[in-house]
């Protein structure tokens, strides 16, 4: 995506040198600066302090950590303890396990001393796919947008509602939820879109709002709990969310808040879709509630905020009494019955065991 005149992906590597590049979306959208990772440990905090955060875009930190730790030694026993350091810097999103285990399959048959550039080859594969692959979603979901239109008569503009940030930041391009709206805007549908501003964090009000301003999308940003509200009075003509992590049976598990809106949209007809790619279906699994790991993070992200001073500083404060505790986590399940369609790279299917792998069929046995 442009950042001005400037075309970005969000992780890239400097080929010369070997260093991987991110935007630091801890200081969107104040500032626009760039971080450079040097190794696996790097790489790790960059996922656990989330200068890089979204589900592919994890995934696709974690390849290129992988990279970065066989640069500096690709013993086999450096590739496991990379892995394995990896591996716990996020919980929920299972992109991150699927990067790392292709990346480890794919290097372990190689003879380490050929595995530096192997590695780097790999993981650029993982980028090049995310972006080919939100695109392709991108373009399944800006049919429903364009549906949607002409169902309004093409009179006014379809509103989006989506929650946290599930666009080009949270992928390596394009986005998940937000890829539909980029090719739906680029194509001249008009959509606007209500931005959850996404509690703790800040997500929607920092990172999506930054990318619809940059794309020209029209948008408002809303407080996480006025879209009951917005949907009671025909406001919402449907949801678009991202997931870290989908059963086979169609639960999703994103942003906390998520299962409220999934709840609110279901309780007034609205159309409640999920944009992800394969990557993001942990076939393993079969109840979200019951089994997908839900990150819980410090409760300082509840009691403090972050901002930006008139002065131009960066600043946190306080917002809670000094004695409150607080209890923060990052995601929670919507069941599949919630949910009116998943978009992935191969179409829209139903939220369902049979819908996925109508896409899908290569998983029956998994
Ligand atoms: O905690 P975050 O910011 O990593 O959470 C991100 C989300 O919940 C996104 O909606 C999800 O990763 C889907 S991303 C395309």
């Amino acid at each position: 995506m442009k950042i001005g005149d400037s075309a970005f992906r969000t992780i890239w590597c400097d080929g010369d040198s070997r260093v991987v590049n991110v935007i630091d979306q801890t200081v969107l959208p104040h500032r626009f600066a760039i971080k450079t990772l040097h190794s696996a440990t790097d790489a790790a905090l960059a996922i656990r302090d989330m200068t890089v955060r979204g589900a592919p875009l994890i995934g696709a930190a974690g390849a290129y950590g992988l990279a970065l730790a066989m640069n500096q030694d690709p013993s086999d026993a450096h590739l496991q303890s990379a892995f394995d350091q990896l591996l716990v810097a996020r919980p929920t999103a299972v992109n991150l396990r699927w990067a790392l285990e292709r990346m480890r399959g794919h290097l372990g048959p190689i003879a380490p001393d050929r595995r530096r550039n192997a590695a780097y080859a790999e993981a650029a594969a993982i980028a090049d796919e995310d972006v080919a692959v939100c695109s392709a979603l991108g373009q399944h979901g800006a049919e429903l947008i364009a549906a949607a239109w002409r169902r309004t008569g093409r009179s006014q503009p379809v509103n989006v509602l989506t929650h946290c940030n599930a666009g080009w930041l949270a992928t390596v391009d394009w986005g998940t939820a937000l890829a539909p709206v980029y090719k739906a805007h680029r194509a001249g549908v008009p959509v606007h879109v209500w931005v959850d501003e996404t509690r703790p964090r800040n997500q929607g009000a920092s990172l999506t709002a930054y990318e619809l301003g940059s794309e020209g999308v029209p948008h408002t940003v809303v407080v996480d709990n006025v879209g009951g509200h917005l949907m009671q009075h025909g406001m919402v003509d449907l949801c678009i969310v991202g997931t870290d992590r989908t059963t086979r049976t169609g639960d999703v598990c994103n942003k906390v808040g998520t299962y409220l809106k999934a709840l609110a949209a279901h309780d007034n007809g609205v159309p409640f879709y999920v944009a992800l790619p394969a990557s993001t279906i942990d076939w393993r699994m079969r109840d979200g509630v019951k089994e997908i790991p839900i990150e819980e993070r410090e409760a300082t992200e509840v009691t403090h905020m972050s901002g930006e001073t008139a002065e131009g500083d960066i600043a946190t404060i306080r917002v809670t009494p000094k004695n409150s505790p607080a209890l923060n986590y990052g995601f929670d399940v919507t069941p599949a019955r919630l949910v009116t369609g998943l978009i992935t790279e191969r179409g829209v299917c139903a939220a369902s065991e049979a819908g996925l792998l109508s896409l899908f069929p290569g998983e029956e046995r998994a």
